[in-house]
């Protein structure tokens, strides 16, 4: 298999664990273990007491399954597929689903997987791009008309990464139909989705609004700030579907990590709490973001997110983005991802709005800005 490097992982690769701040993550803050672990209740605790390492079941635990299903209106436990994170289920999704006769569409710039596992299938694939002059909004109907009859696969990552768009739910009753019209799959990446900054504006999961072919993509990453459990999962109703997933997994990882399972679970059952602890830490980022904006209106220009744990701001001076990005690093240890790693030109950076030492980032590039005149 040849597949062009992942920009935005490489780049992480790089800097991640070399630098004080992490001001670009788009994971929430992660949870302890003894937190965690204090969560969880008495037949969970006794599961995580009573672990044995051994194989698990491929599919997942049916227990974890089970609470899966239950973040979604029509899903039951046999429409759930467990994956060793979300990167797992787009790899196999994709893999299973396209070849050289087949379009796809994605939105564009994102998570880089969505697109260049397609692309190295041999697959046309048309990017749909998200434009700040137009609120970095979805348009739907321009989304729709990029659809044709050889479309295969559409992808939508709503909430977005990196522009914190979430569609309206006349925009999203317009994709599904339009995938509906020439009986594509819907990738729905809904890894964000539990952070919008209004609940009231929540969309259906793409695998409740597209019976036949939607495709919800879920992980405990990033709302659930549990990234390094690695457990990620696809769930629909489309059966034929995730058994050719099912298959391409045995050449992945087989199965899931048992502790990472358990874990899971107890997070799951618990997300009540672990959703409200993840809200909070994004909405007091938000308002640290704000202010920065407003107070360097001469240097930034953004489009406030809707929804997700980043945004998208654009630098209108002291670019281009990535010099000022090294320059950043390398004075304060204070990590930005440029959209070069996006593949995207322009002067935008993805800022990180989930992690809990982002007071202390901010005044250290605010220290910098200050000396950069
Ligand atoms: C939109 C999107 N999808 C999928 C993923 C992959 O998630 P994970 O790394 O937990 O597998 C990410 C991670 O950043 C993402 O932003």
């Amino acid at each position: 298999m040849r597949i062009a490097d992942f920009a935005l992982e490489r780049y992480f690769a790089r800097w991640e664990f070399a630098v004080r701040h992490v001001l670009c993550a788009s994971d929430v803050e992660g949870w302890s273990m003894a937190e965690l672990l204090a969560l969880a209740d008495d037949e969970a605790r006794g599961l995580w007491d009573g672990l044995r390492l051994g194989y698990t079941e491929s599919t997942g635990h049916p227990l974890l399954r089970a609470e899966i299903a239950s973040l979604y209106e029509t899903i039951g436990p046999d429409d759930v597929l467990v994956f060793a994170g979300a990167e797992e289920a787009i790899f196999c999704l994709v893999s299973v689903l396209v070849g050289p006769a087949d379009h796809v569409v994605c939105t564009w710039p994102g998570y880089q997987s969505l697109y260049e596992v397609a692309r190295s299938a041999g697959a046309k694939v048309s990017l749909h791009a998200l434009r700040e002059a137009d609120g970095w909004s979805l348009e739907a109907d321009r989304l729709a008309r990029s659809i044709r009859p050889e479309t295969r696969l559409v992808i939508v990552n709503a909430p977005h990464n990196p522009t914190g768009m979430l569609p309206t739910r006349d925009e999203w009753a317009a994709v599904v139909a339009a995938c509906e019209s020439v009986g594509a799959v819907l990738l729905a990446d809904e890894v964000y989705r539990f952070l919008e900054l209004d609940p009231a504006d929540r969309l259906r999961a793409g695998a409740d609004a597209y019976p036949a072919h939607g495709v919800s993509l879920g992980v405990m990453s990033k709302s659930f700030a549990m990234a390094g459990l690695r457990i990620g999962w696809l769930a629909t109703h489309d059966h034929a579907l995730l058994e050719r997933c099912m298959a391409l997994k045995d050449y992945t990882t087989i199965c899931s990590s048992a502790p990472s399972e358990i874990l899971a679970l107890i997070g799951l059952r618990a997300r009540e709490t672990v959703i409200d602890r993840s809200r909070a830490i994004v909405a007091g980022n938000l308002v640290r973001i704000e202010a920065l904006m407003e107070s360097h209106a001469d240097r930034f220009a953004w489009v406030p997110p809707r929804a997700g744990s980043v945004a998208f701001p654009r630098l209108l001076r002291g670019g281009p983005v990535d010099a000022f990005t090294a320059r950043l690093v390398e004075a304060e240890g204070v990590l930005l991802i440029p959209a070069s790693a996006f593949g995207f030109g322009g002067d935008h950076f993805r800022i990180g709005l989930g992690r809990t030492d982002l007071p202390e980032a901010v005044a250290r590039l605010e220290a910098f800005l200050a000396r950069e005149g």
